[in-house]
Parts: C-alpha cells; structure tokens; sequence
C-alpha cells in the first residue's frame, strides 16, 4: 500500500476518491458532534490520485453511514467510493449512488415552501437533471443546483 498516509483503522468506513478540498463538506454531513466516542476521525486532503490528480480521504472508526447520509455524500462528492472495513479488511465498497429522490438532505432555498414551515414536513427533491445535477422541490418546484449552501 503506497497511499497509507493514515493510520489502518479495525472497523469503520473509508471515504475515498473525494473531489480535492471536498473533505471538510464530508465531514459536515457525516456530522462530526454526533459521533460516538470510539469514532476517530482521520482526514487526508490533496492527496495524489491516479483517477482523480488529487483528491480526499475520510476514514471513521466504528461508523457505518446512514443511507441519508450517503446520498448527501453522493450529491457533494459523486466521485466517492465507500469502503466498509471490518478487522482491518475492505469488507464491501461501492461507489455512492445519487438515487432519483433525496429526501431530507437538504433545505428547500424558497422561504415560503411548505417544507420550511414549522410542521413537520421533511423537505423532497426529484433529481431532475444529473449532468450537472439539478434537484427540484417536490412541494414548490424550486431548483437547486448550490447544494453545500442548502445542506439541512
Ligand atoms: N484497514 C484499513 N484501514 C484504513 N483504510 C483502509 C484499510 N484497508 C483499506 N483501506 C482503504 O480503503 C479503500 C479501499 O481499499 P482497497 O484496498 O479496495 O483500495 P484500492 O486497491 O486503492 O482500490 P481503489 O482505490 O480502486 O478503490 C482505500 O482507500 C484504502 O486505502
Ligand atoms: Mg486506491
Ligand atoms: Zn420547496
């Protein structure tokens, strides 16, 4: 392994293949405060990548990711791929899958969407266009295309 530039870790899960400087948004959704105590976080940003030039790595301990969690993933970082490790092994990997409806990643930019009201309602976008991807709010039909901006 040429690219150990972080620690292997037991179990837990390898973000890999993230766009370059992409990692601190990663780290946003994975939700640093939540996790629990034996989770380690390990982050390795502007690291030689044949695929990529450069990209970003996550490695977390004892964490496996939400399916919500890996969709917010998969919108900031379609590059990645997601390896679960258990006793030091690649148990599964697979590249993140932005999926045609992403319910309540983000926030709907509009004010007056119902889905920014105090019921509760969790915001819905359809996957409107992938290249770039483009979302619109399933309630009120506004477009997103600045997801770091609008992360719930
Ligand atoms: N025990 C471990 N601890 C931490 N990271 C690991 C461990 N084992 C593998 N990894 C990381 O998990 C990811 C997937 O591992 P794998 O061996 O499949 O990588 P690879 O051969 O570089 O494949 P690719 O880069 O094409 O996904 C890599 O980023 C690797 O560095
Ligand atoms: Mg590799
Ligand atoms: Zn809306």
């Amino acid at each position: 392994m040429r690219e150990l530039k972080i620690t292997p870790i037991k179990n837990g899960t390898v973000i890999d293949h993230i766009g370059n400087g992409l990692a601190l948004e990663v780290l946003r959704i994975i939700g640093v405060r939540e996790l629990d105590k034996d989770s380690s976080v390990s982050v390795a940003i502007h690291v030689r990548s044949g695929k990529l030039g450069w990209k970003d790595i996550v490695k977390v301990e004892s964490m496996e990711l939400s399916p919500r969690k890996v969709n917010a993933i998969a919108l900031i970082a379609p590059t990645a791929t997601i390896s679960i490790i258990r006793d030091y092994k690649v148990r599964e990997k697979r590249v993140v899958d932005l999926p045609s409806r992403i319910v309540g990643v983000l926030r709907c930019p509009n004010p007056t969407c119902i889905s920014n009201q105090p019921e509760p309602i969790e915001s819905e976008f359809e996957v409107t266009d992938r290249r770039p991807v483009v979302l619109t709010c399933a309630f009120c039909e506004r477009r997103v295309d600045d997801f770091l901006r609008h992360l719930a």
